[in-house]
């Protein structure tokens, strides 16, 4: 059964709770958890992976590799603490043909990435995805990949299903990016792994920086030039060896996020959230949080696999609404969500823009957010970019909503309406919990636990 089959829904109301209290751990970074798997199958020898993510995202990225040769094995961790993940790679260039189509389910990120992969291997691979994934824009990879010399045959609107045939030897390009998109500029680098001479991507506006650091950590000679302006150059020289590395994931930041969120706006909470990653292409959400008077401190900073990481205080506040800079929008692409639910509750008018490209994520999280918000009684304005919110001042949500919060097969809208419900009177019923465990399978475990 898949989570396009709509008989098998699984709806769930998440009712008013008390305060969240105690620690808690959230699950490995999604996007440094892809990447892990990706570039330890292209290492020659052992790689080995702690807190990787067992989301089915990145778990669809797994299967890929293995289709393409490489060994994947999760095996228990010694310290008993969680799994580890054995990968024998295959090296670059030497990715084999998949025997079938590449199932990627609901995940963007597995797709385009993956794309790059193949797009400069002498191979031909059909990409395949779930009902969201097959109605997301893929002319941002086919794009670039094209002027490397892969050739694409794709459903109508460059869309899902797709063929790629990769083109051996594939041809360096500079390319600009014309979106902010950490996939967009992953593709094309994954690409240039495999290209003789060098690849450059120009990205006017930062995103995030995993492919960027995991790729010198794996020994790939790669250089990072920033203009005056903040314009990074990136380039990656081609035909390169990977070394094997041992990865620890740190917590992601996009999963820690609905339960910052949760604990500044339920009265009383007081949570600590542990191991979360601070990488400053990722932290948006809590900066902002910050500037509208959100309690977070930060506790026992370290570093993680390279990645800043600290364990998070939250504790309930009263927050002042905001016009949020839409320059910090790359840093907090994916927490847009569940930062509506915390501007419900704020005092004021919060107001965004610049946020064009939420309408192609997972589903169009401006409108389907603005539907779901209003029907639980929130004061909300849908404008092309962005939405205005007017809060209530700290006071509950009404919630009690008749109709079933329609998800549109998205994790973020799931687990934002559920944060939602925690600060409703009459609690808040969304369709389907199933898509959430695409990022964070553990999520209504931990949320029960610490709400109890
Ligand atoms: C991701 C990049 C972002 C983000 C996605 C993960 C990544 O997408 O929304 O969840 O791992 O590179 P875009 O690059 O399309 O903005």
């Amino acid at each position: 059964m898949t989570a396009a089959d709509p008989s098998a829904m699984r709806p769930r109301r998440f009712a008013a709770a008390g305060p969240l209290k105690g620690r808690i751990r959230v699950p490995g970074d999604k996007s440094i958890s892809h990447r892990s798997l990706m570039l330890s199958a292209l290492a020659v020898g052992e790689s080995r992976v702690t807190g990787l993510l067992e989301g089915e995202d990145v778990l669809a990225t797994a299967a890929a590799m293995r289709a393409m040769g490489a060994d994947i094995q999760r095996i228990g961790a010694k310290d008993g603490s969680g799994s580890e993940w054995l990968v024998h790679g295959v090296g670059v260039g030497a990715l084999l043909q998949p025997e079938t189509a590449l199932d990627m389910g609901n995940s963007g990120t597995s797709t385009r990435l993956l794309m790059g992969l193949v797009a400069s291997h002498p191979i031909t691979a059909c990409f395949v995805g779930d009902a969201s994934l097959s109605k997301r824009p893929m002319k941002r990879v086919t794009d670039p990949l094209s002027l490397m010399g892969a050739e694409f045959t794709t459903s109508p609107g460059e869309r899902l299903p797709l063929m790629l045939r990769g083109a051996s030897p594939a041809v360096p390009i500079e390319y600009r990016l014309p979106v902010a998109s950490a996939q967009v500029k992953s593709a094309v680098l994954l690409a240039g792994l495999n290209t003789p001479g060098i690849t450059t991507v120009i990205e006017p506006v930062p995103t995030r920086d995993h492919s960027e650091r995991m790729l010198k950590g794996f020994g790939a000679e790669l250089t990072v030039e920033v203009d005056s302006d903040g314009t990074r150059t990136i380039r990656i020289r081609g035909e390169a060896e990977l070394q094997p590395q041992r990865i620890e994931v740190p917590g992601d930041p996009s999963s820690a996020a609905f339960f910052i969120v949760a604990a500044l706006i339920v009265p009383g909470s007081e949570l600590v959230i542990e191991n979360v990653g601070l990488n400053a292409t990722r932290a948006g959400l809590i900066d902002v949080l910050r500037q509208m008077g959100g309690d977070i401190t930060e506790q026992n900073a370290r570093e993680v696999g390279g990645e800043p990481v600290a364990d998070l205080l939250v504790k309930h506040s009263l927050l002042k609404g905001i016009e949020v800079d839409p320059a910090v929008v790359p840093s907090m692409v994916d927490e847009f969500p569940v930062f509506f639910v915390a501007a419900a509750l704020a005092e004021g008018r919060t107001t965004t823009t610049g946020l064009d490209e939420l309408r192609v994520k997972e589903s169009d999280r401006l409108a389907v957010m603005a539907t779901a918000l209003t029907a639980v009684g929130a004061r909300v304005q849908e404008s092309e970019d962005g939405l205005i919110i007017d809060g209530t001042g700290g006071e509950a949500l009404a919630g009690g909503n008749k109709a079933a919060i329609a998800t549109h097969l998205d994790h973020r809208i799931a687990m934002s309406m559920a944060v939602a419900g925690l600060a409703s009177k009459g609690g808040v019923e969304v369709d389907d919990v199933r898509p959430i465990a695409t990022s964070f399978p553990a999520f209504e475990a931990l949320l029960d636990g610490c709400t109890a």
